[in-house]
């Protein structure tokens, strides 16, 4: 039965106090037990806040006024921080976004896990605190969505815009011509694709009139090599726009050493295409993470912070604490990123994977390192992890962010693996999954790696161990 008596009114103003932070990026408030959420709040904040949302257990609300703003905000260095959907917490001070992430870690686990005794270490902070992405994704669109500022301004041009997502949006995109999470060349390329398509009369792609021929700009830089790929994505094929285009970038950019177009003729919103035409240099780039060089191609996954994933896998490995007699399962494998590292230990490695391209991959890069004790399987790991006849003493697991299904947990606790390695990147779900672990395996340590600076984003590895 719906409950009638809420702490809360809907529309009502409420004086708040922000006291955490919660996994998403919103502030943190109470009213007695009642939990209520409010938008670009920060700990410390005492605002006004109108509810916008009412549950039975929690509200949504946003900023009406301040009555006090927190010590902990900074100004944003970012000058589209105000309306971009890129980074949530640019007006946090980074070492103050690096405590709350692990207490957003350790409530997780105590909520969600009931655990008590696990050790959960903090976070370990990214080298690099922006310009620490190898791949942006920019949307074109034919109306530009306008700043308040922007929008009593008669000159502004209506027409064109290249950039990011306003947060919560899926048709209004942002121009932005500078983003602080990708290196200052990459923002150059940004900016000059830009102006080149407005001089050249080169028209964006509508999200609702379907009109228009430019719809994304991927942008990839390995961090290693500093090699940049540029992949433009069109609507459709024509050479007669791109080339003198490519020609121009090659020209002013020697560090491009890849342009690639991808031709999506569909409707749905995405960055790749049915078809990809060379434009030209190579059709991948090479990036490398720990001893490990990778190609990378327009569709392929990456990890995003090239120099972190590092520290990540190296967790992983550590936490593995693999022998040379070891049977080792990978679940959720990519393109064998994992399987390479613990290959270089156990005696051997099997990668289960559910895209076929990432596991053609993943066997392409095996073999490059002549590595024979790896195999990887296409398919539901469900289905792969059941059928498997043969012991298994350590499982290493990273699954997307909707975490394990119950069925892979309960096929982890029949294999009876000495121990499990759990990367994840989302606190909630891992949470949620380490508690149905937790009959079978002790959770030991969680480890938080901070791979998303001035996102709400963690990364976490956890040491399980069987009982
Ligand atoms: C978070 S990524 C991990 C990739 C890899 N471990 C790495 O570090 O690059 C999750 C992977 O799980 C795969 N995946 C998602 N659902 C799956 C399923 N049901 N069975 C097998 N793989 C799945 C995705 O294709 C993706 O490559």
């Amino acid at each position: 039965m719906e409950k009638t008596s809420y702490p809360v009114k809907k529309n009502a103003v409420y004086p708040l106090e922000i006291t955490s932070l919660a996994f998403g990026g919103k502030g943190v408030a109470r009213i007695d037990d009642y939990v209520i959420f409010v938008k670009q709040a920060l700990p410390g904040d005492i605002v006004n806040a109108r509810i916008v949302k009412r549950k039975s257990s929690y509200a949504e609300a946003i900023i009406d006024s301040f009555s006090k703003k927190s010590d902990q905000r900074v100004d944003a260095p970012c000058e589209h921080f105000d309306y971009c959907g890129g980074c949530t917490w640019q007006n946090l001070e980074y070492n103050n976004q690096l405590s709350h992430k692990t207490q957003i870690v350790k409530d997780a686990i105590r909520h969600i896990s009931g655990l008590e005794n696990c050790e959960i270490r903090p976070i370990i902070a990214s080298s690099r605190p922006f310009h620490y992405r190898n791949k942006m994704e920019f949307s074109f669109a034919d109306r530009k969505w306008l700043t308040p500022d922007e929008l009593g301004d008669p000159d502004i041009s209506k027409d064109f815009a290249l950039g990011l997502h306003v947060p919560g949006t899926f048709d209004k995109i942002l121009h932005i011509e500078k983003c602080l999470l990708q290196t200052p060349e990459c923002n150059e390329i940004l900016a000059f694709i830009s102006r080149y398509a407005r001089e050249n009369d080169i028209k964006p792609y509508g999200i609702k009139s379907h009109q228009g021929f430019l719809r994304f700009l991927v942008i990839r830089q390995s961090y290693f090599t500093k090699e940049i790929m540029v992949n433009i994505v069109t609507a459709y094929e024509d050479d007669n726009i791109l080339k003198p285009l490519a020609l121009k970038l090659k020209e002013k950019f020697p560090q491009i050493t890849s342009i690639v177009n991808n031709i999506n003729t569909r409707k749905a919103q995405i960055a790749q295409g049915e078809k990809e035409i060379l434009l030209s240099g190579k059709d991948c780039i090479v990036d490398k993470i720990g001893p490990f060089e990778f190609n990378i191609s327009a569709n392929s996954f990456f990890q995003t912070n090239t120099k972190q994933a590092e520290v990540l896998y190296d967790t992983a490995m550590d936490f593995a604490d693999l022998q040379t007699d070891d049977m080792v399962w990978d679940l959720y494998s990519g393109t064998g990123t994992i399987s390479l590292y613990l290959a270089q230990k156990a005696k051997f490695v099997t990668g289960f994977e559910i895209a076929e391209s990432s596991v053609q991959n993943a066997f392409q890069n095996a073999e490059k390192y002549n590595l024979e004790n790896v195999n990887f399987i296409a398919g539901d790991v469900i289905d792969n992890m059941q059928h498997l006849k043969e012991n298994v003493d350590v499982i290493v697991t990273d699954p997307p962010r909707s975490g394990m299904h119950e069925k892979v947990v309960d096929a982890i606790i029949k294999s009876k693996a000495q121990k499990v390695v759990y990367v994840s990147c989302n606190p909630t779900t891992m949470a949620r999954d380490l508690k149905l672990l937790s009959s079978n395996y002790t959770i030991d340590i969680i480890q938080p790696v901070d791979m998303f600076p001035h996102t709400y984003h963690i990364e976490c590895v956890t040491r399980l161990s069987h009982k």
